[in-house]
């Protein structure tokens, strides 16, 4: 642990070891979503992605190792902070709409990931620690190609609950009562 960050590498060598926290926490995140979600399409996305994030760990332990910081890995209370808001979201959702708060919180997580791979291949690439950025680009593509996947998962499911609610309704769209008006000075 550095008492203080006075150079570049060790600033990128602190955040390599952040996003190895992050992997981590996001590996068992994806685990435990894959029980939790009610849909096929969101389990087989969570077992795939929970296969590409082991993958992920294994370029960071990499990047690491060359940069002689083997086994390093550093706090990411972000990531135990989703992680906690969205366990606290599902426990106390309906089991019915629980697929709607699973992929939302699975795609805030997906953001956030995407955004430390970018800033860490931009890192990478300033202090040209040339075999880090093929590693880190996997890892990047890998988190954008997740996202897009998980975006269109969510956009598919937001709109088929929102047929089941119109449904369970009883109507095709939601009925807003508009109160009377009434003019100044007449209450
Ligand atoms: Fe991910």
């Amino acid at each position: 642990m550095f008492e203080r960050f006075t150079t570049l590498d060790e600033i990128f060598c602190y955040k390599l070891g952040t996003a190895l926290t992050m992997e981590h926490d996001s590996l068992d995140l994806m685990e435990e979503l894959s029980k939790s979600a009610m849909r096929s399409v969101l389990t087989e996305f969570f077992d795939e992605h929970a296969q590409e994030t082991r993958l992920n760990i294994e370029n960071l332990e990499q990047c690491l190792a060359l940069m002689g910081k083997e086994n390093s890995q550093h706090p990411s209370p972000t990531t135990k902070g989703l992680a906690k808001e969205l366990k606290s979201f599902m426990a106390k959702t309906d089991n019915t709409l629980v697929d709607a708060v699973v992929v939302a919180g699975a795609l805030e997580s997906q953001h956030h990931e995407v955004a430390v791979y970018e800033s860490l291949l931009l890192q990478a690439k300033s202090l040209d620690v040339t075999e880090a950025v093929p590693l880190l680009s996997q890892n990047y593509s890998r988190e954008q190609l997740a996202l897009e996947k998980l975006r269109a998962a969510a956009d598919t499911l937001a709109q088929a609950d929102a047929r089941d609610q119109d449904g369970a309704n009883g109507a095709g769209h939601a009925v807003i009562e508009v109160p009377p008006y009434l003019p100044p000075g007449s209450v």
